[in-house]
């Protein structure tokens, strides 16, 4: 490792959605940063959301207490009171922020915020930008931000291969550059903001970056991770072959559609008062009784009942996408089925976004300080992102003279060298989304569960030699992250908001209003 190069900064920012570019941009206010993110800039998942951001900008009709009551009824029982209470109040000003670094919110002909529902949501308080392409606007300014910022140094195609910890304390990380060489940044505080992992499951709304990687990384160092077990399904991804299940927003039935099973029928009217604008878990599950009684792979959005130019005017990213399939999404009907879409829990932080492990930070959906207890709710994401990516800088900002920046490194071992693996990186890949699909997924049981973790765990033995290529890592970090969603999944014997076991199918609060806590030495906290 000693003759790897080496590079320091105040503060070692990892990942580019909303939460690591929010960071970089509050802490090149007071230090010197270095941004990695394992492609380019843009390829996140903030860039592909499409609702909205979750904040309460209509005072009359709307409160933070209101906010905060809907969040705290969709997350099930498990939501952090005081950590809700921050994102619900400190939430409004961070999004006036963005508008003011230029964020272009769609507005009303009158010029105010223009705002939509979504499921579980008691008021209209999603913003949104040019109709559904909410993400693209956020991504958009917050890069051409950190573009101007001088003291971020933008490192992109660089992969975190490991966090470097020594005396107790995070100082950095080991990562591939853009050569594939293995380079050691060292920082006084390392801020991890690496996203989900959708791309563990067969079927995502996710792209290809989301494989939890930051998950993985922070628990291997020994981190404590939170509530892995709770993976929200999005009700509606489209389903028809080569769409690549593309997300159909929410806002789609917050703006009116109906859902409608084969044989035509609103079928959500008879499983929740709410009916479509129910919580996403209760709709997923819903779309899964639904397809095994029909024994088809979707079901229908309705729009027709809607004004057509409306629809395509307030929706132009879906009809687009729609149109390249043969659809029309004003005037056919829609084929949908739930994907894997958000990570509830994460890396265990305090409400500055410290994790267990000093000097290390996170934030965002790779985070987990517990807003969103065991369903998020719709929008509520990017609001996260933002409000506690900034809480780390100010938290932060005033030890920047104490703690000393590390310039040499200790005799570290480099765990990783040439190995050649029994099987093609692809075909784990696969296998693993697989495994997770069937059993890890929207239904489980004791019995799948632990044949999944049986399988993964062989997984991970495949891959936990020396490993030699980003790939190889980023497979083995899968491996890792599916092993605890499993781990945490056979834990908790009961069933709440995004985690259904059929074989434990009630919610029992005697026993289960606390949370599952995994740290790599030994098992549940
Ligand atoms: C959507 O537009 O339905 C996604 C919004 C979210 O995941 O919060």
């Amino acid at each position: 490792l000693d003759a790897l190069p080496v590079e320091t900064a105040d503060y070692i920012v990892v990942g580019s959605g909303i939460a690591g570019l929010y960071t970089a941009i509050k802490a090149a206010e007071h230090g010197k940063v270095i941004l990695l993110t394992k492609k380019g800039l843009g390829d996140t998942n903030t860039d592909h959301a499409q609702g909205g951001i979750a904040a309460v900008f209509d005072q009359e009709e709307d409160s933070p207490e209101l906010h905060k009551a809907d969040t705290l009824a969709a997350g099930a029982g498990l939501c952090d009171l005081e950590a809700v209470e921050v994102l619900v109040t400190e939430g409004p000003e961070r999004v006036k922020e963005l508008i003011a670094m230029g964020a272009d919110f769609d507005r009303t002909e009158g010029g105010h915020i223009s705002l939509t529902r979504e499921g579980a949501h008691s008021r209209r308080r999603i913003l949104h930008a040019r109709g559904d392409a909410t993400g693209e606007e956020i991504q958009r300014t917050l890069t051409r931000q950190v573009k101007r910022e001088q003291k971020i140094d933008r490192r992109e195609n660089h992969f975190v291969v490991d966090l470097l910890v020594w005396d107790e304390r995070c100082r950095g990380v080991l990562a591939y550059d853009e050569q594939d060489q293995l380079r050691c940044f060292l920082g006084k505080f390392v801020v991890l903001a690496t996203g989900g992992g959708g791309r563990l499951y067969r079927n995502t709304t996710n792209p290809e970056v989301a494989t939890g990687d930051g998950f993985a990384i922070a628990y291997r160092a020994g981190a404590a991770v939170m509530d892995m077990e709770f993976v929200q399904f999005h009700p509606t991804a489209l389903m028809v072959p080569g769409a690549a299940f593309f997300l159909i927003s929410e806002a789609v039935r917050g703006e009116g559609a109906y859902l409608r099973n084969h044989k035509g029928e609103r079928f959500m009217i008879h499983y929740h008062p709410l009916a479509e604008l129910a919580p996403r878990d209760v709709v997923a599950r819903a779309i899964v009784q639904e397809l095994l009684k029909s024994g088809e792979d979707h079901v229908y959005l309705d729009l027709r009942h809607l004004t057509p130019d409306r629809v395509r005017q307030r929706f132009p990213k879906i009809t687009a996408t729609c149109r390249r399939f043969g659809l029309d999404l004003a005037t056919d009907l829609i084929p949908v089925a739930p994907a894997a879409h958000y990570f509830m829990g994460g890396i265990k932080t305090d409400i500055n976004g410290a994790t267990t492990l000093p000097g290390l930070y996170a934030c965002g959906e790779t985070a987990c300080v517990g807003v969103h207890g065991a369903n998020r709710l719709a929008s509520n994401s990017l609001l996260d992102g933002l409000v506690f990516g900034g809480r780390i800088v100010e938290a932060t900002r005033g030890q920047l003279e104490t703690v000393v920046l590390p310039r040499d490194l200790p005799e570290l071992e480099l765990r990783r060298s040439e190995q050649v693996l029994s099987r093609p990186l692809p075909e784990m890949v696969e296998e693993l989304q697989e495994i997770m699909w069937q059993h890890v997924g929207l239904v489980r049981t004791a019995a799948g569960l632990k044949a999944a973790l049986a399988r993964i765990e062989a997984g991970k033995k495949d891959l936990s030699g020396p490993l030699q290529g980003r790939d190889a890592c980023q497979t083995a970090n899968m491996y890792w992250t599916a092993g605890l969603v499993a781990q945490a999944a056979l834990i908790r014997t009961e069933s709440r908001g995004g985690h259904y076991r059929s074989d434990y199918p009630f919610t029992d609060d005697a026993h289960w209003l606390k949370r599952v806590v995994l740290k790599y030495d030994g098992g549940q906290e």
